[in-house]
């Protein structure tokens, strides 16, 4: 089995991609709404797209064998996000609008690929991915509104989040606003992590996108940042 394929996703490229859509969509409904009973995202179609996934949205997509197996969305903050338009209560000095940060939300791995396999997780790919995704178009950093339970997972992996405002109960989940680092710090540990020695997005059709190409892991500096243990 070789290795999946991380894909950049997003307006110019799209087009590339429609015939994941569907079954990214019905995905997501299978997972939110049928097995994580978010039940405001429920639609009659079976499909959970919501009033963010725009064409300012980019997308990661997981490929393997040409099967989706896991996603993650970015939204630019300069535009509406979760945060300022549902959950701007979280963010005590107010949401996040910046060019520099996007914002994270609907991470998930198919239910068959979550937990340890013979490569690196899904998770944790998709996890520095997005970090290397972020680094190539100049962030800074992500914001997440998100449920605590990520916070000593971030905190294991090397993420380091920001908490933006204290936790609050929603819908009986523990919910909170945070600003995630996006550096090379980060991303270097993480590809040592899991044994990645390359960038290993997918840019197809983005060849007009305006993004740093990433060197080598090997060429960047030492992480100073190591994940907790
Ligand atoms: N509540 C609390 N802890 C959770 C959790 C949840 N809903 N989902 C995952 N975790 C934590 C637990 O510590 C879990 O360990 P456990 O199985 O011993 O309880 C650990 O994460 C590992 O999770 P697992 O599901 O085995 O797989 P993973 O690490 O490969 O993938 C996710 C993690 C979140 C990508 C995967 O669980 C997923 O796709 N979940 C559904 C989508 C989702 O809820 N995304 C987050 C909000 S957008």
């Amino acid at each position: 089995m070789g290795m999946p394929e991380i894909h950049v996703v997003q307006r110019d490229n799209r087009h590339l991609y429609e015939q994941y859509f569907d079954p990214y969509f019905r995905l997501r409904h299978d997972i939110y709404v049928k097995q994580r009973k978010w039940m405001a995202l429920d639609r009659p179609d079976g499909r959970e797209i919501d009033q963010f996934d725009t064409e300012d949205a980019a997308y990661l997509f997981c490929l393997d064998g040409g099967q989706l197996i896991g996603a993650m969305r970015a939204l630019p903050t300069l535009m509406p996000t979760l945060m300022s338009d549902i959950f701007p209560y979280l963010a005590i000095r107010g949401p996040v609008h910046r060019a520099d940060v996007y914002e994270l939300s609907r991470i998930f791995v198919i239910p068959e690929r979550r937990g340890e396999h013979a490569g690196p997780r899904i998770e944790m790919l998709l996890l520095t991915a997005i970090m290397e995704y972020g680094i190539s178009i100049g962030l800074t950093g992500f914001s997440i509104v998100l449920e605590s339970w990520w916070l000593p997972r971030f905190e294991r992996c090397g993420w380091r989040a920001h908490p933006l405002g204290l936790p609050q109960m929603i819908d009986g989940m523990s919910v909170l606003a945070v600003l995630v680092d996006c550096n090379e710090t980060t991303w270097k540990s993480l590809c040592t992590q899991i044994g990645l020695t390359n960038p290993t997005l997918t840019w197809h059709g983005l060849t007009g996108v305006n993004r740093q190409i990433l060197p080598d892991i090997s060429l960047l500096h030492s992480p100073t940042v190591q994940p907790a243990r």
